[in-house]
């Protein structure tokens, strides 16, 4: 396979990282509960994504709960010096899989050093404070207090650089004031658009913007438009949407989650992708379409 290098790098915090990543949650089983239908490929498509230069692993201790960590540990502890992990606090799993909002400074302790002893680490690389108020999408509200308790657990040194998740733009201008803000992670891909302006004002500052969901999340994107792309440029709709991000912006890192090595190699496929003038503005008009 060629290099991943061709999609470029960003700071990450004061790392600088390769703009095509991987996220682990789908590495988790069915609703991101329990353990994952295969371990062992799992645990291939982990050591493969790294062996193909991937730097930077996304992850949580509430996928699973704990399932993601552990896989990550068990494939790739001691990790390589260039490799960057974030994980994200701020919500546990009840019972049934569900998922509960658990932003008190307690709380937010307590997740960090379940990901400390189930990642290995005696620092956490970076830690999103992913915001609660509604777990679907971003919600207005003060973000103080959690913010304020994560800065706390990062003058310990538990927490090497903290960014925020699930926030609209004044939940995130308000967390510039208390703290440096490394990334923000926040659901957008070719037709959810809803956060272009931040974008383009984080990359003004040099703060990275971390898409989750990029491929649509647990309904892949599917679109003609995209589809008639891709067909003419010879790439799966997946290697297009991802393509279409890399040349959205220079701040934003990728972060396309899957449980498959096939899907893996594709996805990684897509820093070998250069979309023409004509295929952007074709794409482009999938996302005017559904603000
Ligand atoms: N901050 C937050 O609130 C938040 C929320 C959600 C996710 N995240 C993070 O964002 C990462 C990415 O999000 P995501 O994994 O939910 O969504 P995604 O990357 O948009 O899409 C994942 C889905 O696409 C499928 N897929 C992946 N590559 C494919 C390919 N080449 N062809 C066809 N299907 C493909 C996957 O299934 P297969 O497994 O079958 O490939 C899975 O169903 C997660 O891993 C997680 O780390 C963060």
């Amino acid at each position: 396979m060629k290099s991943i290098a061709t999609a470029g790098t960003f700071a990450l915090g004061d790392r600088q990282v390769t703009r095509l990543g991987y996220g682990a949650m789908q590495l988790a089983g069915p609703g991101v509960f329990g353990p994952p239908r295969d371990r062992d490929a799992a645990l291939a498509v982990l050591r493969e994504a790294v062996e193909s230069g991937v730097d930077h692993i996304d992850t949580s201790d509430f996928y699973g709960p704990h399932v993601t960590n552990q896989l990550i540990r068990e494939a790739l502890h001691p990790y390589r010096d260039d490799l960057v992990i974030v994980t994200k606090i701020g919500a546990v799993r009840d019972e049934q899989g569900g998922w509960l909002p658990a932003m008190s400074a307690a709380d937010l302790a307590a997740a960090v050093h379940d990901n400390l002893r189930n990642l290995r680490l005696d620092a956490l690389d970076v830690v999103n404070l992913r915001i609660m108020f509604d777990t679907h999408g971003p919600a207005e509200g003060d973000i103080e207090a959690p913010l304020s308790a994560l800065a706390e657990l990062q003058s310990r040194g538990l927490v090497r650089r903290i960014g925020l998740s699930n926030v609209t733009p004044a939940q995130v201008a308000q967390g510039r004031k208390i703290c440096d803000i490394a990334c923000v992670q926040n659901q957008y891909n070719l037709a959810s658009r809803a956060d272009d302006a931040l974008i383009d004002a984080l990359a003004e500052d040099g703060v990275a913007y971390v898409p989750f969901f990029p491929l649509g999340g647990f309904s892949p994107l599917q679109s003609a438009e995209l589809n008639e792309v891709a067909h003419r440029l010879q790439a799966t709709p997946m290697q297009v949407a991802l393509a279409w991000l890399l040349q959205r912006s220079p701040n934003i890192l990728l972060i396309p989650g899957t449980s498959s090595a096939v899907h893996l190699r594709e996805n990684l496929a897509a820093a070998q992708l250069v979309l023409p003038g004509d295929a952007v503005e074709a794409l482009d008009r999938i996302g005017a379409a559904t603000v």
